[in-house]
Order: structure tokens, then C-alpha cells, then sequence
């Protein structure tokens, strides 16, 4: 159980832990290279332990030099088959939805991917329904949930208009492609954050992008030298919420990812007339590079605003502290199109509601969303995390602004993405308000 009581003005700088979603592909990917790749500033957290795990037990070597992590892999069309097995993808999501389209085009191995209670409880069939059109022998358990067993095979391109705007499903997609005979197209009609692009470009594979059409070829091996991974724009998403909340702050946020598939919370905030100012990226960047800049944040009075499905996925992981930041504006905030949070470490629509509710907020869960009602504050009380970092972590943020303090039972679970959290935050309140650039 943890403790967040009000605070005073937020102050100094952070920089947030690397980036989840990229730590994550960069392993991966390095595990699929034939030279070895040099990562810097791998997010040293639960969930990436758990994929450097997995490709570790699918033969890649993984060794720590410093700071840089290097992946020594076995090659896109590795003789993976000889290694069929168990994998424990623990509470990641990622791991779960991604590594699939590599095993599925690995003929002769068989493997069975299963987690913890939480990823038990999360759908994996929007996976198993476009690796089966291109050849896969795939199968979940009753439901559509995992565990999953893969029976590797040659794969064939197919094309995939992806029914839910989700990263994980167009990433294994993607991934398989690079394996299957021919080309595979993917009709993407909202843009999800696309962190695989930018890779397959950096690694010279056969990728195109036009307009919502994403097109890979098959390859024989792809070239990666070093991947840098920026801040996790979704970790300090917390932080940045926070220094508009609490009174007075003014905190700057260092090394985070400005991708603009990720910064959709930072531009909602900034229509609450939140004042977060940096170089984010402009919108249809075709780039191989992840954008890295600084983030100046100060707390302002915020108004109510509306979130309709196409900003959904650009602000995905973020929507719980929109629900939080809607408590402290004036009128009302609404989320629509995000049924897709239901289905995350928790259901975070159930979670944030309820959980919020009990610290005053007036909130009401609706099929796809929410809506806040602001009253301009929140009192405070006990939250339960669920077993969810991002729930943890929203508590945390909202003690530091409600009236009353916040506990918070089950605070360990940050440590899936941002094991430093409680850190970080204790260092922007104890630091004074000169001096701190
Ligand atoms: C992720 C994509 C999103 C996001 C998750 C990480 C990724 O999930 O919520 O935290 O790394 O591709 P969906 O693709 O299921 O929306």
C-alpha cells in the first residue's frame, strides 16, 4: 500500500523510462537479425524482461554492456523449429500479440505461448484470424484467449483489412509478412502508432506505406546495426498530467519520444488548455527514425473536451488520465470509440470509472468510453491498482492533486512499465523552484 498526499508545486526535470512499445521491437527484431544489435537505453522493466526472455530461449544472445544491451540474433528464417517449447510472455501484451508472426512461418517448431492471470483474460483470436489467412496452424484456447499454440509453417502473403485500429495485430501482421511467399498488404483506416514501420524501414525489409495501405514482401534477412529508444511518451504521460493538476508546477520532461502516432494525449490536454509545450512530430511522418525532443509543462485550468474514435489510438494508454484530468476541468469530458480499453491489462473503462468514482470523481462508464463530469477537484479516498501499472500510476497522480490523499493498494504493479515511477515523482516534489533547468 502506498500513500500520495497533496502536494505542492511540481518542479525540476525527468526523464521518463525508455519507451515500452519500442523496447519491445527492438528485441525482437534483433533476435530476427543475423548480425548482432547494439540497443541503448533498453527499458529495463517486467515486460521487456519478459521478451528478452523469450527470444534468449529461442536461441538469441543477450548481453549487457553498460548501459547497451546486445541482441545477438539467429536470423528472420532461423532453424527456430528444433527449439518448439513453452513461453512465458508474463503480463505483456506486445510479446503475446508480436512474436507469433515470426514463430508462425518457422516450419517444424512448435511452441505454446501463455502469461499471467491478466493476459489469460485478453483476446489473442484478432491475431489468429489474420496469420491462419495467410497459411498459419494457429490456435487459442475456448473464447479466443490465450494460451495460443503455433505450429510453425510456410506462410503465404494474403491481404488484411484490420478490424480493430490495433498496433499489436498490424505489427504481427507485418512481421509475418517478412516471412510469407509473395506480398502481404494491410488496409490500416485509422493510424495506430507505428513503431514496426519505422524499424522494417531502418532495416532495409521490403516495406511501403501508401496512404492506409502498408505493403511487405518476403525476405531472406534483414540488417540492423543499433536502435536508440527514446523516452516512453506514455510513462511520462503521468508526469505531464500531474504538473497540470498540481498548482504552481512547472516541470520539463527530457528524452521522450515525440512520435506523433504517441502524442495524441499531449495535443487532448492541449485543447483542455493544458500548456505542454515541445517539437512534436507533425502528423504523416514517413520516417525510419523515432523523434526524440523535451516537453515543458506547466499547470493551467483546464476545460472539458470531447475524444472521438479516430484520436482513440494515438492516445490509447493515455485515456485513464484523461478521465482524471475531466475531474479538474471545467465541464464535461467525453470519451467515445474506445471499447478497445476494455480489453488492456484490466478492463480500464470498468477500472477507471469505479476506481475514480470512489475518490468523488462523477464519472459514468458508457459501451465505448466515458463521461466527467469536472467539478474542479477530487477528494481522495483508496484505489485499487487491479494488478494494472497504468491504474497504479493514475492513483499515484491523482493523490498528488485531490484533496484528501490517495492510497493505493497494489502500487508494485508500475513496475511492468516504469519501475522508477514513485522515484521520479518524489524528486519533482522535493525539488525547489529555482535552479532546476
Ligand atoms: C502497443 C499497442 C497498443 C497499446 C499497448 C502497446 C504496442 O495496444 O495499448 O500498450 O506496443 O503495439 P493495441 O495494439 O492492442 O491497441
Amino acid at each position: 500500500m502506498a500513500r500520495f498526499e497533496p502536494s505542492g508545486p511540481l518542479r525540476g526535470s525527468v526523464t521518463p523510462p525508455a519507451d515500452k512499445s519500442i523496447s519491445h521491437r527492438a528485441a525482437l527484431f534483433g533476435a530476427m537479425s543475423d548480425m548482432p544489435v547494439t540497443i541503448r537505453n533498453y527499458l529495463s522493466s517486467q515486460d521487456t524482461n519478459s521478451t528478452l526472455e523469450a527470444v534468449h530461449s529461442l536461441g538469441a544472445g543477450v548481453d549487457e554492456h553498460g548501459l547497451e544491451l546486445v541482441v545477438r540474433g539467429v536470423g528472420l528464417h532461423a532453424p527456430l523449429g528444433t527449439t518448439g517449447g513453452r513461453l512465458d510472455v508474463g503480463n505483456s501484451g506486445t510479446l503475446m500479440r508480436l512474436l507469433p508472426g515470426w514463430l508462425a512461418g518457422q516450419p517444424g517448431g512448435v511452441w505454446v505461448l501463455d502469461g499471467d492471470e491478466s493476459i489469460r483474460r485478453r483476446p489473442v483470436d484478432r491475431i489468429v484470424e489474420p496469420l491462419r489467412l495467410m497459411g498459419a496452424e494457429i490456435e487459442s484456447a475456448e473464447g479466443g484467449l490465450p494460451p495460443l499454440t503455433i505450429r510453425g509453417g510456410d506462410l503465404h502473403g494474403a491481404h488484411y483489412e484490420l478490424p480493430v485500429a490495433s498496433a499489436q495485430v498490424k505489427s504481427c501482421v507485418l512481421i509475418a509478412g517478412m516471412l510469407a511467399e509473395g506480398e502481404t498488404t494491410i488496409r490500416e483506416r485509422v493510424p495506430s502508432r507505428d513503431h514496426t514501420e519505422r524499424i522494417l524501414r531502418r532495416a532495409q525489409a521490403p516495406f511501403t506505406k501508401d496512404g492506409d495501405t502498408l505493403r511487405i514482401s518476403q525476405v531472406d534477412e534483414i540488417e540492423l546495426d543499433e536502435i536508440t529508444v527514446p523516452g516512453d511518451p506514455s510513462s511520462a504521460a503521468f508526469m505531464v498530467a500531474a504538473a497540470l493538476l498540481v498548482p504552481r508546477s512547472r516541470i520539463v520532461i527530457r528524452g521522450v519520444g515525440l512520435n506523433w502516432t504517441r502524442t495524441g494525449f499531449l495535443r487532448i490536454a492541449e485543447r483542455m488548455g493544458g500548456i505542454v509545450v515541445g517539437d512534436l512530430e507533425e502528423h504523416g511522418a514517413e520516417s525510419a527514425d523515432e523523434p526524440i525532443g523535451e516537453l515543458d509543462v506547466a499547470a493551467a485550468q483546464l476545460a472539458g473536451t470531447t475524444v472521438e474514435a479516430a484520436e482513440v489510438p494515438l492516445a490509447i494508454d493515455e485515456l485513464p488520465l484523461v478521465a482524471l484530468l475531466g475531474c479538474f476541468a471545467e465541464g464535461e469530458t467525453v470519451v467515445r470509440g474506445a471499447e478497445e480499453l476494455r480489453v488492456k491489462e484490466t478492463d480500464r473503462i470498468a477500472a477507471v470509472v469505479e476506481e475514480l468514482r470512489g475518490l468523488g470523481a462523477e464519472i459514468e462508464a458508457t459501451a465505448d468510453g466515458f463521461v466527467v463530469n469536472g467539478t474542479g477537484g477530487l477528494r481522495g479516498g483508496r484505489l485499487d491498482a487491479r494488478g494494472d501499472h497504468r491504474m497504479a500510476m493514475l492513483g499515484a497522480v491523482a493523490g498528488l492533486a485531490s484533496e484528501e490523499g490517495v492510497e493505493v493498494a497494489g502500487m508494485e504493479a508500475a513496475a511492468v512499465s516504469y519501475p522508477t515511477f514513485e522515484d521520479d515523482l518524489a524528486e519533482l516534489r522535493s525539488a525547489r523552484a529555482t535552479g532546476h533547468k
